[in-house]
């Protein structure tokens, strides 16, 4: 019978599962930046590139924390939402839409590397693996504040920019709302007279 496995061999078969998906992720981030319109939206996956580079590293140092070689196991979780993403950007979407589109990416693979990275830092703690887990807890910080960025650019304007590209009519009532348009106008509500009390 194969020897059971422990909890230690879950945690090194997830850390191997994260430095592949990591190492997938730098060579995803730059066609993402190179697809994004918005020069702030290129900057983010830019410098989360380099962050990126940062987390494969900071994993080789996790594994000389424990005294591991340095190993990836293919991660096939990261490398469907890395596919999706590809047929996003195959599609012929307006520049705001492309763009909120390839933060709506973006964020399911932070989602995915926090979930990954929480249990990774749960397990190590469990097992009485400090360096790691603060190691790795320096990584999941970084996913955070990548995805936090990320849904600041959307709120901030490019869903409302990809929104308006999809309803030009709207934005233009908009714009003369100023003058009447009486055939939009909707029949004035019955205005009932409430008796004044005295
Ligand atoms: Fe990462
Ligand atoms: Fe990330």
């Amino acid at each position: 019978m194969a020897e059971v496995k422990t909890l230690q061999d879950a945690f090194l078969d997830e850390l191997r599962d994260a430095y592949d998906a990591e190492k997938q992720l730098t060579k995803a981030l730059p066609k993402m930046a190179k697809a994004a319109s918005s020069p702030a939206l290129k900057a983010a996956f830019e410098s989360h590139l380099e962050e990126t580079r940062g987390h494969v590293t900071r994993l080789e140092e996790v594994f000389a924390s424990l005294d591991e070689k340095v190993r990836a196991k293919h991660c096939d979780g990261i490398e469907g939402i890395i596919e999706e993403g590809k047929s996003v950007m195959e599609e012929n979407f307006d520049d705001a839409t492309m763009d909120a589109c390839l933060i709506a990416g973006g964020q399911r693979a932070e989602h995915y590397e926090m979930a990954a990275y929480g249990s990774l830092i749960a397990w190590a703690r469990a097992l009485d693996h400090t360096e790691a887990a603060d190691l790795l807890q320096e990584t999941l910080d970084e996913e955070k504040a990548a995805d936090e960025k990320l849904s600041a650019l959307a709120e901030d304007g490019i869903n409302q920019e990809a929104a308006d590209a999809a309803n030009p009519e709207e934005e233009e009532e908009e714009e003369e709302d100023s003058a009447p348009a009486p055939k939009k106008r909707s029949k004035p509500a019955p205005v009932v007279a409430k008796p004044r009390r005295r």
